[in-house]
C-alpha cells in the first residue's frame, strides 16, 4: 500500500490518523524560575495539537543538562506539573505527545551548572561555537562556552539515572512517550562522533565504544517505559556545532542496527544536508546514500525531519524513505499545519527573530485559516 501524508500509522500503541509530525523545537519561553512550562506554553502546544505526534522542544534532564537560557526541564516536581498541563491540553484536542529528553554536554556554560561547575562532555575539548546565556540584569546574550570537564565512568553512570528518572517524570507528566536527543551535538552526540570524543576507555574509540552511551541510555530508559513509548533522534554527518565523525556510515549503521531489534516506537532522523536549520546546497551523494543505508537497517517506523514541503515530503513517503514526516519551522507559523497541508493552502511565515525568548508575540499569535 502505497504511503501518504494522510493516510493512517501505528507507532508503539498510538494510532496515527495521519503523517505531519511537529519536529522538537526550543522557543525559550520557559517560565522563571525554575525553568517551568506556564500557561503560555500550554496554549502553544494546544493550537498545534492537530499535529499526528507533537514532539515537545528539547527539555533538560537535570541542572548540568541544561545549556541555553529558558529551556524547560522535567526534573523537578514544579516541572511535571507544568508539563502535566501540557498534555492535557494536547490530550483534550485529541492530540499525542511525546517529550524530547535533552542533555547539552559541553553546550553550556557555569551559569547554568550546579555549583557553577564546569560542563560535562566526553573530552575535554571546547565547541566552537557559542551558547545563549543570561547576563547579571537578566538579559540573553551570546555567551563563549569553556572548555568542559571530561566525564568520569561514575559520571556517565549519573547521567542514565538522570535520563531514566526523567523518562519517569515524564509518564507522570502525561506523556505518550520520550524521544531521547542523541543529535545536534549534543551530549550523546559527542559521544557518538569522533570529532569530539577522544576517550580511550570503554567509551571511547572505535564505533561501538562511542555509541555505548547512547545505548546504555535507550536500555536504561525503555527498561522505565517500555519500548513502544521511547524513540531517539539522531543526526547522521550533522556538523552543527562541531560535530564529525572519520567513519559515520559505519558508526550510525551500527547504532540503528543495535536500535532495530528493540522495537521502538520510531526512530527519528535529521537528513544530513541539514546544518543547523540551513540546507547545504553543496551536493553530497554520501547524504542520500547513508539515509538510504539506515532505512534499509531499520524495519520500524522511520520519522524524517529537515526542510520537508508538502511535496518532498509525499515523495519520501511514497518511496519509502520515511514513514512519517517532521516539520518544524513551518509548525512554528501555521498551528493548522496538517489542514493547511492537506487542503494544499497557502503557509504563514515565521518570524526568525522571535524563534528564541520573548513572549507571546512569533509564539502563540499565528493565525490558523479561518
Ligand atoms: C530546532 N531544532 C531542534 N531539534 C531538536 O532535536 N530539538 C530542539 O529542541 C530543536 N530546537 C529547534 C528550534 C528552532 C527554532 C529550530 C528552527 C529548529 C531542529 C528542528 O527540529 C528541525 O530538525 C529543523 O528545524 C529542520 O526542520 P524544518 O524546520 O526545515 O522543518
Amino acid at each position: 500500500m502505497t504511503q501518504h501524508l494522510f493516510s493512517a500509522i501505528q507507532l508503539g500503541q498510538l494510532s496515527l490518523n495521519h503523517r505531519v509530525a511537529m519536529a522538537p523545537l526550543t522557543r525559550s519561553r520557559a517560565a522563571q524560575p525554575g525553568n517551568v512550562p506556564s500557561p503560555m506554553n500550554v496554549e502553544y502546544y494546544r493550537q498545534r495539537a492537530s499535529a499526528a505526534l507533537i514532539i515537545s522542544e528539547a527539555t533538560q534532564i537535570s541542572q548540568q543538562g541544561q545549556g541555553y537560557a529558558w529551556t524547560p526541564g522535567i526534573h523537578s516536581s514544579e516541572q511535571v506539573r507544568g508539563w502535566k498541563a501540557v498534555s492535557d491540553a494536547v490530550h483534550a484536542e485529541g492530540g499525542k505527545m511525546f517529550l524530547q529528553l535533552w542533555h547539552v554536554g559541553r553546550v553550556s556554560h557555569p551559569i547554568f551548572q550546579p555549583n557553577g561547575g564546569l560542563p560535562v562532555a566526553p573530552s575535554a575539548l571546547p565547541v566552537p561555537g557559542k551558547t545563549f546565556i543570561i547576563d547579571a540584569d537578566g538579559n540573553g546574550v551570546w555567551g563563549d562556552v569553556p572548555v568542559p570537564q571530561a566525564l568520569s565512568i561514575d559520571g556517565i553512570h549519573a547521567i542514565i539515572e538522570d535520563y531514566r528518572a526523567a523518562a519517569r517524570n515524564a509518564m507522570l507528566a502525561g506523556m505518550d512517550g520520550v524521544e531521547i536527543h542523541a543529535g545536534n551535538g549534543y551530549l550523546l552526540d559527542q559521544f557518538i562522533n569522533s570529532e569530539s570524543n577522544h576517550r580511550t576507555d570503554s567509551y571511547g574509540g572505535n564505533s561501538e565504544n562511542r555509541a555505548r552511551f547512547l545505548l546504555e541510555v535507550v536500555d536504561a530508559v525503555v527498561a522505565e517505559v517500555g519500548a513502544q513509548r521511547v524513540s531517539v533522534r539522531l543526526t547522521p554527518m550533522g556538523r552543527f556545532m562541531g560535530m564529525g565523525d572519520d567513519t559515520p556510515e559505519a558508526t550510525f549503521g551500527y547504532i540503528v542496527r543495535q536500535l532495530a531489534p528493540l522495537d521502538l516506537a520510531y526512530l527519528h532522523l535529521v537528513e544530513p544536508a541539514m546544518v543547523g536549520t540551513v540546507v547545504d546546497d553543496n551536493y553530497n551523494p554520501r547524504w542520500d546514500a547513508i539515509i538510504h543505508q539506515l532505512r534499509a537497517d531499520y524495519p520500524g517506523v522511520l520519522m524524517l525531519a529537515g526542510g520537508y514541503t508538502r511535496e518532498t515530503a509525499e515523495q519520501a513517503l511514497a518511496s519509502g524513505r520515511a514513514d512519517i514526516i517532521a516539520f518544524g519551522r513551518p509548525f512554528i507559523a501555521n498551528p493548522d499545519l496538517p489542514a493547511r497541508l492537506q487542503g494544499d493552502q497557502a503557509l504563514n511565515s515565521g518570524d526568525g527573530n522571535t524563534f528564541f525568548g520573548g513572549g507571546a508575540g512569533g509564539y502563540i499569535d499565528y493565525p490558523a485559516m479561518a
